[in-house]
């Protein structure tokens, strides 16, 4: 059994987030989460968003929770002497990450939706989303190591997996391992339309992702390619089992995102990354200019028939009533 369309139900967190018809509950928070302990270190080019410990971190989410976040994405930030070749380091259940989950789960319980990025790049010496055999990003084995990570988040207790690899078939190998695990209300957002897009800079500055060599082009999307390809990721993810299907990024693909969120049978999101927030938070012009451009961004993703709307402008966008 590959879909499950109980898992978009299965809190009351879950069922604003995918139901909720007002913006600010479609906006997911994305956060960045180091080792240590006290750390909140900026991140360059991204005004206002920082690489944070656990406990930083938590403190946050509280400050932010009341400010009306209620759904958050979590990427792991690796030290370079903690990666390797097969991403060693997301098979440890006290990896930050987890920990980072079960504090949130602990504090937050059912009120919030964790959702949490699954990747090899942040973790290898490659900085490669797949696992590298000479000078191939190997497709099947890495897939299955993205699996078996996959139950690590599960059981750290994230409300979904969001797997942005571009691995062919391995939503599949994923729902499988839930399956097998009985984790049956683990959702699976895939990024299945992704592009190998120039706009992802200053978040691969931020994760300390950037390829070692090479770039992503075998795996990500050709920025040329037409719908054909696009409908085609999307409807293999969702006959794989996924749960939202995510087109990335947003604002230079916005027609993409249209024609995807009619053409499937799922929640559709959108990843307005970390380029486009850049964009808007180093022009020129004062903070209400800002705000007036973030209403008008996020307003045309839901236009464009986005459910889910992940953006580093969620905290601005709830704190200063930009959307309501
Ligand atoms: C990792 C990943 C990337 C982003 C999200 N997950 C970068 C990449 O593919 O290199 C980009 C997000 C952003 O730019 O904000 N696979």
């Amino acid at each position: 059994m590959n879909v499950r369309p109980r898992v978009n139900r299965a809190t009351p967190a879950r069922r604003d987030l995918i139901f909720g018809t007002t913006l600010s509950q479609s906006l997911v928070q994305p956060y960045f989460v180091t080792p240590g302990k006290g750390v909140t270190e900026p991140v360059p080019n991204m005004p206002g968003i920082y690489r944070q410990s656990v406990d930083s971190l938590l403190a946050s989410i509280q400050e932010d929770f009341e400010h009306g976040i209620r759904n958050i994405m979590l990427f792991p930030v690796v030290p370079s002497k903690e990666k390797d070749m097969h991403a060693t380091v997301c098979m440890d259940e006290n990896m930050h990450l987890y920990q980072a989950v079960r504090e949130l789960k602990k504090t937050f319980g059912e009120t919030i939706v964790v959702m949490t990025d699954l990747c090899l790049c942040t973790s290898t010496e490659h900085g490669h989303c797949g696992l590298v055999e000479g000078s191939e990003i190997v497709n099947d084995s890495s897939a299955k190591r993205i699996a078996e990570i996959a139950l690590l988040h599960a059981k750290a207790g994230t409300d979904y997996i969001a797997c942005s690899d571009m691995m062919d078939g391995r939503v599949k190998l994923i729902r499988q391992a839930l399956e097998k695990s009985n984790q049956h209300t683990t959702g699976i957002m895939s990024y299945a339309v992704k592009y190998a897009s120039s706009f992802y800079g200053p978040f691969r500055g931020a994760a300390d992702s950037s390829p070692a060599s090479g770039d992503r082009r075998t795996y990500q999307m050709d920025v040329r390619s037409g719908y054909k390809e696009a409908l085609l990721e999307a409807s293999l993810d969702e006959d794989e089992g996924a749960d939202i299907i995510m087109v990335k990024p947003g604002l230079p693909y916005l027609d993409v995102l249209s024609k995807v969120s009619a053409h499937v049978n799922r929640p559709t999101a959108v990843y307005n990354v970390s380029g486009e927030y850049s964009m808007v938070m180093n022009s020129p012009g004062d903070g209400e200019s800002k705000g007036m451009m973030v209403t008008e961004i996020l307003t045309s993703f839901q236009r464009a028939g986005a459910d889910v709307i992940v953006t580093y402008h969620a905290r601005d966008a709830l704190k200063s009533g930009w959307v309501v």
